[in-house]
This record gives C-alpha cells, structure tokens and sequence, in this order.
C-alpha cells in the first residue's frame, strides 16, 4: 500500500473516531437530560403536593413541611395559574424582569413548550395548574454536547493547520538543501571537465567526440543550472514560449522513444509570457518525460500552446495509459510514483516551480484511462 492510500485510510479511520466520540457523548448527555429531567419532575410534583396541602390547610395542618419544600426549590422555575389561565405565583424567574407581564407570559409559554403541566386539585372542581421550565442546569447540559464538539473540532483544525504549516516548511528546507548541494557538488567537476574539453580540442582526437563530451557537459551545466534556482526567488523575464516549446520537444525526439510522434500546435506569431527560461523549460522537460513514460507502445505527445486576455495556456496531452480521477491531485505529492525506478519528483518539483515562482497553476485537465492524458498550465501574461 503507498503512503498516500495509507494516508486517506488514516484519515478515515480519525474520521470515524471523531464521529463515534460525538454520537457517543451526544448520547449519554442525552441519557443524562432525561435522567435529571426526570428528577426535577418529581421535584415539580413534591412542589405541588406541598402547594396543594397550603392550599387546602385548616387549623390543625402541619405547614412547616410543606414551606420547606416550597423553599427547597431554588432552582427550577415554576409558575402556578388558575384554570383560566392567570398567573398567581411564581419562583425562581428573574426577579428585575418579572416586573414585566409580557415576559412572565413569555415565560409561561416557554414553560408549557418544555415540559407538561401538573393539575392541583382543590376540590369543589377547582384546579390550579403548575407550570414549570427546565432548570438553568438542564439547559446547560443540553447544550453542552455542541459546545464540546465544537471545541474538539476546532481543536483538531488548529492542529492540522499547524501541523500541515510545519511540513511544508520542513519541505521546502528539504527541497532547497537538496538542491543548492547538488549545484555545489556538480558544479566544480564540470568547470575542471570544460577545461579538458578545451585541452583536448587542441589534441589529436577526433573532434566528433569532443562536441558529444561538450554536448554532455553543457547538459550537465544546464541542470546544475536548474538545481541553483531552486530555493532562491528567480528573475522572471518575458520570453517567446513558442521557441522553449520547440526546443523541449525537440530534445526529447531526440532521446526518447522513436515509436512516439512528436507534435507542436503552436500559433504562428510568438507567444510571450514572463517566465524564468530555466525552470520553465525543466516543467516542459519533466511534463513531456512523464508523457512518453506513459505511452507504452506506440503513441502521440502534443504541445499545445495559446493566447487569451490574460493568460497563456500549455497544454501537455499524451495518447497514454491515463491517470484515475482519484489520483489527479496525489500524482503532484512529492514521493508518488508508479514507476519502479521514478522518484515521484518530477511533478511535484514542476507544481511548484510554477505556482510559487510563476504564480500559475498546474493541474490535471482530463484523463481517459489507456486514452489520453492533457495536463495543463495557466500562466499569467
Ligand atoms: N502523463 C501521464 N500519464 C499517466 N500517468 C502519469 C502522467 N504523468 C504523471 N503520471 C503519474 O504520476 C506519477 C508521478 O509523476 P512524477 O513525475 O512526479 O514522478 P515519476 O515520473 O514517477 O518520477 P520522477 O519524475 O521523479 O522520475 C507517475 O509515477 C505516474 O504514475
Ligand atoms: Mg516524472
């Protein structure tokens, strides 16, 4: 399994976990609600009976008790009313707006919402009714599970943006070390081989070889070339696309498979575009790589290229084997690759030299499996 299938596996099962740690806590609160809603019910119905003993005391009753319970009852407001509906008492409402009417009905009306009403019977087919709101607690508690989760979310996005932020920098210290030491350690066996280069000129030797080893030595110059850009900010310089195009394609006719045919669809007046020649040839370079890699056995690489407004596009199609939807965004991961001898850098190391020198972008356009494969680049004029 590679890293990245690994990776989404991880990530579903975190997934899952946060899932079954919210319903699970979303349920016991729930069992606890109904627990104490249960327990302030009973209270309700002692407050009642107590009431109910008031209100039907003669000389002879025991009222200690029933005042007792009645100021027990410090946090559950309740509010009694006669069969019309009018209210005769109340407790536990906020004592400055209970001044207020409108609020004391508001309050009623919260209550019968709430919870169900106790009925008080006074004989001679009176009644009084008990109406009664869930207590501050209970209504903390309800929401408590919310605000859990939300803290838990928001836990976990802060620590995936922190931890996201400080691999991509450890990333791009990787990225640039690796590369500047490559120049540095390429670059002083070159100079010493164009020297010999030069010796050898003068020499006997038959010049044919000596343009092939100078061939080989300038390559060698343009990629140390290529590696001493990265990690520094590159000068970007308009420059006439049409002609890089052409010159990678060319190149690798001459490297890569000859059952490929090479295609340029070009307009006839140069495309300009700000771009650093360098690292924009070595995108092309690594896109059309990939491209012949792609293509097992017969097959087309085309270059396409044109203007609008603001914009130049390149398109990179091939008639190769063709990427799944699903890895249209992973193929750009440093490390994935499906070749047995690939580094899984190539495009990544193009993603970036595009979007972070070029301020462009680089992405899958469309890809039929065993069909064709285009990848795009949008570069600002
Ligand atoms: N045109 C394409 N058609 C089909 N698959 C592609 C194409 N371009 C890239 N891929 C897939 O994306 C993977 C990553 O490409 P990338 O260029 O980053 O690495 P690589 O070519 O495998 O190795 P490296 O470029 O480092 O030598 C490839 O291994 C391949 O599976
Ligand atoms: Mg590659």
């Amino acid at each position: 399994m590679d890293i990245y299938r690994k990776k989404q596996r991880w990530k579903q099962i975190l997934l899952l976990a946060a899932i079954l740690i919210g319903v699970g806590s979303l349920w016991y609160t729930n069992r606890l609600v109904n627990d104490i809603k249960e327990t302030e019910r009973q209270k309700v119905e002692l407050w009642a009976e107590a009431i109910r003993i008031l209100n039907s005391a003669d000389f002879e009753t025991e009222l200690a008790f029933p005042f007792y319970v009645i100021e027990r009852n410090t946090h559950i407001p309740v509010i009694l009313t006669d069969s019309e509906g009018n209210i005769l008492n109340h407790k536990n409402l906020d004592s400055l707006k209970v001044r207020d009417p409108s609020y004391l009905q508001r309050q009623l009306e919260h209550a019968k919402e709430e919870n169900d009403s106790l009925v008080i019977d006074l004989g001679n087919n009176e009644y009084q009714y008990i109406f009664y709101r869930d207590s501050i607690l209970l209504r903390k508690l309800i929401f408590f599970p919310y605000v859990q989760l939300g803290v838990i979310m928001l836990f976990i996005l802060v620590s995936y943006i922190a931890f996201s932020v400080s691999r991509k920098a450890e990333q791009n210290e990787v990225w640039t070390g690796m590369s500047k030491e490559t120049a540095h350690q390429l670059g002083t066996p070159i100079s010493s081989l164009m020297g010999w280069m030069e010796l050898l000129k003068e020499s006997e030797l038959n010049p044919e070889t000596v343009r092939e080893m100078q061939k080989d030595a300038s390559r060698l110059e343009k990629i140390v070339d290529r590696f001493s850009k990265i990690g520094s900010k590159p000068t970007l310089v308009e420059s006439d696309l049409n002609r890089i195009l052409k010159g990678s394609l060319e190149y690798m006719k001459n490297r890569g498979s000859k059952h490929v045919e090479y295609l340029l669809d070009v307009p006839e007046a140069p495309i300009r575009a700000k771009i650093n020649e360098t690292l924009f040839e070595w995108v092309v370079e690594n896109l059309c790589k990939n491209a012949v890699d792609a293509i097992q056995g017969k097959g087309k690489l085309l270059l396409h290229a044109v203007e609008t407004d603001n914009n130049v596009i390149i398109d990179v199609e091939d008639s190769g084997k063709g990427i799944a939807k699903s890895r249209f965004r992973t193929i750009f991961k440093p490390g994935y690759t499906t070749k047995r001898r690939g580094w899984g850098l190539g495009l990544s190391l193009s993603k970036r030299i595009i979007e972070e020198y070029h301020h462009g972008k680089i992405f899958v356009l469309s890809s039929e499996p065993n069909k064709s494969t285009v990848i795009r680049i949008i570069l600002k004029k």
